[in-house]
């Protein structure tokens, strides 16, 4: 049955880690896959998470299905923490948040909902964008265009260039916005720059879906979601946004996301509400409990939410020491043009490596990034900071 199945190229993301973990140099350095690591090359556990952990051990609660959507006490908390806890568009009812398998389930489950609301919409990602959008957006059927967003040559965004081409975009077209930390180029709008670009999509008819997978990892939590916040207070009344628990909460393999859908009025969001629950149903029917328990026993209890609020601001901080050790070390080794390094946010960075520069990155030193020069900034650490910043000085 199976004879003529062809054989495709592995993930340009994941397949990097299972080629990362295949070599056997000790020197080796993962710069492929966005995880954040600590001081000692370790994926943090929060002390705030922990906690939350040996609370729910002890307690060692049975594990019947949770709802379809859900746990409540996790989408609830996940709400205020995309819109603020006192947003008069929640207060209306026009807010639903679903919880879903990690932020790509996000994606894919809105994709699904938009495709059977909108089936003859077209959807534009920025160019470029996460590897995999184009693939969920492929895989439920829709038609995927580009918006220019990045200017190589200036190594940050090419604002004009993208107001130009979303404004060009037939109304009706979904358009997907990173909210903050820009993956994989770290170019993110200013304040004044996503008022202009809610103000577009307002006066064009445009669908505004919203990624944000990194909240809390440029700013601050409220202030990364500055462009959620700007939608709730637009007069655009139907949004969608993905959100993510893995980076904020180090809780990548809970695989803890979130599906938020805005409707026009509460009546509204609970059709929509029971069109995703029909779609989620026929695909892994409800989600998993551990991680969504975690994430919700630290948001609501205030003592734990301030004490993950201040790890979070410490894997911030440490991201912005990296970068510029980073750009420091480059210099060093004689790379003085990488200062751009330190202007981006969150994550990643495009560092302008080329294809051939990355390839002699992995083969000579070990160090393994994303083919198209994407580096995660945040898996430097003291220990191969200065090992890395060679090797990039070397190859460049
Ligand atoms: C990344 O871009 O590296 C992360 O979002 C992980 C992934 O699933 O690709």
């Amino acid at each position: 049955f199976f004879a003529r199945v062809e054989l495709v190229p592995g993930d340009p993301i994941l397949g990097l880690t299972e080629a990362y973990n295949a070599d056997a140099r000790d020197t080796k350095v993962n710069l492929g896959v966005g995880i954040y690591y600590d001081e000692s090359g370790r994926i943090p556990v929060l002390r705030a998470v922990q906690q939350v952990e040996r609370q729910l051990a002890e307690q060692s609660k049975p594990r019947g299905y949770l709802p379809i959507d859900g746990l409540p006490d996790y989408t609830r908390a996940t709400r205020d923490l995309l819109f603020g806890a006192r947003s008069p568009l929640v207060g209306e009812g026009r807010a639903v948040t679903t919880q879903t398998i990690g932020g790509s389930g996000a994606l894919r489950v809105g994709a699904e909902l938009l495709k059977k609301a909108l089936p003859f919409a077209r959807i534009a990602i920025s160019n470029p964008s996460w590897e995999n959008h184009r693939a969920v957006f492929g895989a439920v059927g829709f038609e995927v265009v580009d918006y220019t967003y990045f200017d190589a040559a200036a190594h940050g965004l090419d604002f004009d260039g993208m107001l130009a081409d979303l404004a060009a975009l037939e109304p009706g077209t979904v358009v997907l916005l990173h909210a903050c930390c820009h993956n994989p180029t770290g170019a993110d709008l200013t304040p004044a720059q996503w008022e202009r670009v809610v103000a577009l999509l307002h006066e064009r008819g445009l669908f505004p879906f919203i990624d944000m997978a990194y909240q809390g990892f440029d700013r601050g939590i409220d202030e990364d979601a500055l462009a959620i916040r700007l939608l709730a207070d637009s007069p655009i009344r139907n949004f969608v946004v993905a959100s993510s628990y893995s980076k904020s909460f180090s809780l990548y393999g809970e695989r803890v996301g979130a599906l938020t859908v805005v409707s026009d009025s509460a009546d509204e969001a609970r059709r929509v509400q029971s069109q995703v629950k029909r779609l989620i149903r026929a695909n892994y029917s409800s989600p998993s409990t551990h991680g969504a328990a975690l994430v919700a026993g630290v948001l609501n209890d205030p003592a734990l939410r301030a004490q993950w609020e201040e790890e979070l601001g410490q894997m911030r901080e440490r991201i912005h020491a990296l970068r510029a050790g980073l750009v420091e070390r480059l210099a060093a080794h004689g790379a003085p043009q990488f200062g751009f390094i330190q202007r981006q946010a969150g994550m990643f960075s495009y560092s302008g490596l080329s294809r051939g520069q990355v390839e002699r990155l992995r083969d000579e030193f070990g160090i393994y990034a994303v083919g198209t020069g994407r580096i995660c900034v945040a898996a430097l650490s003291a220990g191969n900071l200065d090992y890395v910043a060679k090797a990039v000085a070397a190859v460049s």
